[in-house]
Formats: C-alpha cells, sequence, structure tokens
C-alpha cells in the first residue's frame, strides 16, 4: 500500500545505517508493530545524486509482479514530504550476506548454493526486458567526465592526470584522454544502452542481500531477500551486466579492500608517474574473501543466462563504478578509487581501440 503521507512512528528502534544520502531505522508503530524506515536526508545528502532515488526505489518494489514480490521486503508505505520516502517489513532475524562472509558462516558448497540461486532469481526472474527511462551511455560519459573534473581540482590526485602513466605494469593514457576516444569510438558506450535492456537490480553486491541468520532452514542459502534495489544514480534498467559487474566488484574483495583501507597503494619513483594498486591480500579482514570464492558460481549462472561476457563492456562498468566513487569518497579510498578508474578506462580502450 502506498500513501502520500508519512505514517506516524511511535519510536525509532534501532538506527541500521546512516548512509550517504539517506537513513534506514527500525521504527515501531503505535500498534507495537515493527517496520523498517528509509528516509532522504534532503538537503543534508552529499554527492552529485540521491534526492530522487527513494521514490525509485519505493516505486520498484510497488511495481513487481506476484513471483517476484518474495524477493523483496513487503512495501507498507511510500511518501514525498517532508522529504522522500517508505516503509517496508522488517526482516526478523536477517543479516546482510556481507556479515555472514565476514564471520566466516559458509562453506564453498553453501556459498555455491547462495550465488547459483541468487543467479536464478536475478538472472532469471528479475532481468526481463525493460524499457529504460534513463541512458547509461549517457551517464556514464558524465560520470567519467565529473570524475575527470574531480582529479583535475584535487592537489593530491592531479598527478593521475599526467597524460600517460603507468598502473600496475600497464601503459595508461589518462581518464580525460580515453573518455574522449570511447565516445569518438561510440560502439562500446553505446553498447550500454542496445539490447539486451533487462529490468536491474541495480546496487547488487553482498550488504543489499539478507539471509536468516542462522543455518536451520534445510536450504538456508537459498532463502534470500533483495533490498536497496535502484543504483546510486538512478539506473533501475539497462544491460544486464550492470548488475554482474557491481556483485563482483564486493564479491571478490576488491570493494570492501577500497572502502575499509586495505589496499596497497604505491607511487614508484622513476622517469614515468609510476603507480600500482592491490588487494592487501594478508590483512586479517581480507581472509574471508581469500578463503571461499564469492563470485565464479554467480559468474557461471550469468553465462548460462545471458551468454558470454563482453570484456571491453565489463571494464568500462568497472571503470564507472570507480568514477562514480571518486566523486563521493576522500582519502585513501579516493586515491584507490581513482587508479582503479584509470585503469580499467584504459583496458576498455586496448579491447576496442586501434
Ligand atoms: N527490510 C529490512 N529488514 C531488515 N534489515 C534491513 C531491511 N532493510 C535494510 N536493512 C538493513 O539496513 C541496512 C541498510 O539498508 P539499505 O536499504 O541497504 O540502505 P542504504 O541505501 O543506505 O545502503 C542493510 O544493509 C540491512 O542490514
Ligand atoms: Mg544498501
Amino acid at each position: 500500500m502506498s500513501t502520500s503521507n508519512r505514517p506516524t512512528l511511535a519510536a525509532i528502534e534501532t538506527l541500521l545505517r546512516n548512509g550517504y544520502w539517506d537513513r534506514t531505522e527500525i521504527i515501531r508503530m503505535a500498534d507495537a508493530s515493527l517496520r523498517v524506515r528509509k528516509q532522504s536526508k534532503g538537503h543534508e545528502s552529499s554527492g552529485p545524486w540521491g534526492q530522487d532515488n527513494l521514490r525509485d526505489e519505493a516505486t520498484y518494489l510497488q511495481e513487481l509482479e506476484p513471483h517476484l514480490v518474495d524477493l523483496f521486503p513487503r512495501l507498507i508505505a511510500s511518501w514525498d514530504q517532508p522529504a522522500p520516502g517508505y516503509d517496508m517489513a522488517y526482516m526478523t532475524n536477517h543479516v546482510d550476506v556481507a556479515q555472514l562472509v565476514r564471520s566466516q558462516t559458509f562453506n564453498q558448497q553453501q556459498s555455491n548454493q547462495f550465488q547459483t540461486h541468487l543467479g536464478k532469481r536475478v538472472f532469471g526472474q528479475l532481468h526481463t526486458p525493460c524499457q529504460r527511462l534513463a541512458s547509461l551511455a549517457e551517464n556514464v560519459v558524465a560520470t567519467l567526465q565529473q570524475a575527470t573534473q574531480t582529479l583535475n581540482d584535487h592537489d593530491q590526485l592531479q598527478c593521475l592526470t599526467t597524460p600517460s602513466m603507468v598502473i600496475n605494469g600497464q601503459f595508461c593514457r589518462d581518464l580525460a584522454t580515453n573518455t574522449a576516444s570511447l565516445i569518438q569510438q561510440k560502439t562500446l558506450i553505446h553498447g550500454l544502452d542496445q539490447a539486451p535492456q533487462v529490468r536491474l537490480h541495480g546496487d547488487l553486491f553482498l550488504e543489499n542481500i539478507l539471509l536468516p541468520a542462522t543455518s536451520e532452514h534445510p536450504h538456508w542459502p537459498t532463502q534470500l531477500v533483495l533490498i536497496d534495489p535502484v543504483s546510486v544514480a538512478g539506473m533501475s534498467a539497462g544491460h544486464p551486466l550492470f548488475d554482474l559487474a557491481k556483485y563482483e566488484s564486493y564479491a571478490s574483495g576488491e570493494l570492501p579492500a577500497m572502502r575499509r583501507g586495505h589496499m596497497l597503494v604505491e607511487s614508484i619513483h622513476s622517469t614515468h608517474a609510476e603507480f600500482s594498486f592491490a588487494i592487501d591480500w594478508q590483512h586479517s579482514e581480507m581472509q574471508p574473501f581469500k578463503a571461499i570464492d564469492w563470485h565464479s558460481a554467480l559468474r557461471q549462472s550469468y553465462i548460462s543466462h545471458h551468454g558470454p561476457i563482453d570484456p571491453a563492456m565489463y571494464a568500462l562498468l568497472e571503470a564507472y563504478f570507480a568514477a562514480a566513487m571518486i566523486l563521493c569518497t576522500t582519502g585513501a579510498e579516493q586515491h584507490a578509487r581513482a587508479l582503479k578508474a584509470i585503469f580499467s578506462l584504459q583496458i576498455a580502450w586496448s579491447l576496442v581501440g586501434q
């Protein structure tokens, strides 16, 4: 049910997440029932996106077909004033899969079962043909250009705007040059807006997938519930590779390493501008991602549903995700994201360029 007025709560029970753009809380209603409320921070929100996302998330949940309703928490209410927000069912005794990864609760077989089931539901059921409202190609170009500008204006990261550099042993042209070349080349970037176009989750990664906290159910790894659909840039339809690339960026360990400062980033002093970045696999927090493979089975499932992966498009999406985060992070994370964006865009160009 959707309303235009925000339902009155009796009490805030727990703050679940104070995100970049919105706040998620468990709330108690006057009748003592619990819900999860997600509200936009309105003017407090940082970065170039976010204002309208919660409206889009609520619409997304409202429009799910009957066979997909169990894949997300039930939408209870949504509103636009004083700022967009919505209430959904509270998934009691559920935790996000990122927490289960860290507690090393899963064995490889359970992880594979989880990934295969996720693939079946996302690639097999959620990814139905869909008319996109926003152009991913335009969004990718705008984001790469904004990231370039951020690097130009940044005292410490300006060194990454030099026309040529070496990153992880790979010769790389700067972000501006490769973006311009890819705009001219057209095929790769426009491929993002061409068939197949499907409904995406949009922010498919382990923190946005819930499972029951305990493993009593015989098919525990398949009891998954997705939350937080629609990407930060408002994408909820587009090329299916978007969801796989996003999932793998986290499940491979790279995104958590970048967020938590577990990347080894170096500037090597030589005649060239030379840099390197790598996951610090020695760090104890990275062990769970080393011990269990959290991504290969989902990739297999993707291929069986959508066919072979275009490596240039994959690298372009990796560059895009990294560039988007250059715009909303600072310090070591921003530095690592910048190296990743430049490196991945070079890979994309080298696979399609002359
Ligand atoms: N319906 C729900 N039931 C239980 N926990 C939830 C629910 N929705 C969100 N959460 C918890 O709150 C966290 C943040 O919610 P999410 O929608 O992902 O917000 P954000 O957009 O800030 O990432 C999730 O990682 C999850 O742990
Ligand atoms: Mg989330």
